[in-house]
């Protein structure tokens, strides 16, 4: 039986409080909510961790929990499952899937691959299982300038699938990686000719941007990090107002964090609310109830493919923690 047909969402009983259950469920059978900064709010105030991608690979290497419940997009959930092939790993909604993920097919890239042999492959964490299996080492965009700063300048690289965070990472670090053309919906959609009106009219506010977003933007950007960088930064600053160029999920935490700081959601190309990602937004806090309840829908993965594609992973997770973060 193959849950989460939406269906079964319309058959929960409106009046139970759904905050109350998840909670009763997780205690009952062990299980830990583990959220990206991109979920509903509601979702992030459920959650036992809410984290960027390297926080949330973090906390799934370590969790104690028989079951986690990875409210993100599946290849975080995916990254769980390899860090956890014991564990029953649970995505509330199997379709949350990832532009920049998809944008780097596994046939396509094993044949660039192929082309430079002379190259080691730096894999931002946004990509499938199959290409995680492909790569050295993964990054997220907490590590990835350290992780790059950690070979040498003459050493040849690939760097897949995000050209604009690769390209802000040759830039800080002076390297000439060799970029896949892959990139996410999300960041590029934002308009230049917008955030300049906007930064024109709110002259005391921080353009804070994440570095999936393209150069143009990020050149006129008062800080670039990852979204635990551009929370942290939020929080540290003495400035009251920001304009945030990532996806609008992350201005819950920032918001909870300083309450009398205003975040401006940076405006997109047109009018619909395309900085919201549609594929983080498929989670509800309804699906996440079905999810543990039925204890489905499952990640399933092949082992050949877990033993492979940990190997880059557990890399990334070993510098990480050389370098401190
Ligand atoms: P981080 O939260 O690791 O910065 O990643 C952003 C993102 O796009 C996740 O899909
Ligand atoms: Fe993928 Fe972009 Fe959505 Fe992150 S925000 S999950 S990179 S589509």
């Amino acid at each position: 039986m193959l849950l989460n047909k939406g269906y079964l969402e319309k058959e929960i009983d409106p009046t139970l409080d759904l905050f109350e259950e998840i909670n009763h469920l997780k205690k009952e059978k062990n299980a830990v909510i583990l959220a990206h900064y991109y979920q509903d709010a509601d979702i992030q105030d459920i959650a036992d961790f809410i984290g960027d991608s390297l926080g949330l690979a973090q906390q799934a290497e370590k969790t104690k929990a028989d079951i986690i419940l990875f409210a993100g997009v599946h290849f975080m959930a995916e990254t769980a499952k390899i860090l956890n092939p014991g564990k029953k790993v649970l995505i509330p909604d199997l379709k949350a899937g990832c532009s920049l993920a998809d944008s780097c097919p596994p046939d396509k890239f094993a044949a660039f691959k192929t082309q430079h042999p002379d190259h080691i492959v730096l894999t931002y964490i946004n990509c499938t299982a199959d290409i995680k299996a492909l790569s050295d080492v993964i990054v997220t965009s907490t590590n990835a300038v350290q992780i790059v700063e950690s070979y040498p300048k003459e050493q040849k690289i690939i760097f897949a699938p995000d050209k604009n965070l690769g390209a802000y990472i040759n830039k800080v670090t002076g390297r000439n990686m060799l970029l896949w053309d892959g990139s996410c919906m999300v960041h590029e959609i934002f308009s230049l000719e917008k955030i300049t009106k906007l930064k024109h009219q709110h002259p005391n506010a921080l353009l804070l941007s994440h570095p999936e977003c393209e150069a143009a933007l990020l050149d006129i950007s008062d800080f670039i990090g990852s979204t635990t960088a551009i929370l942290n930064y939020s929080k540290k600053s003495d400035t009251k107002e920001f304009i945030i160029a990532t996806e609008t999920g992350i201005i819950h935490q920032m918001q909870k964090a300083s309450p009398n700081k205003t975040f401006i959601p940076a405006p997109p190309n047109n009018t619909c609310a395309c900085n919201d990602c549609p594929h983080m937004k498929l989670n509800t806090l309804e699906k996440i109830y079905i999810a543990l309840k039925y204890e489905q829908p499952e990640i399933f993965m092949d082992n050949d493919l877990i033993e492979k594609a940990k190997l880059p992973i557990s890399k990334m997770l070993e510098l990480s923690a050389k370098f401190g973060l």
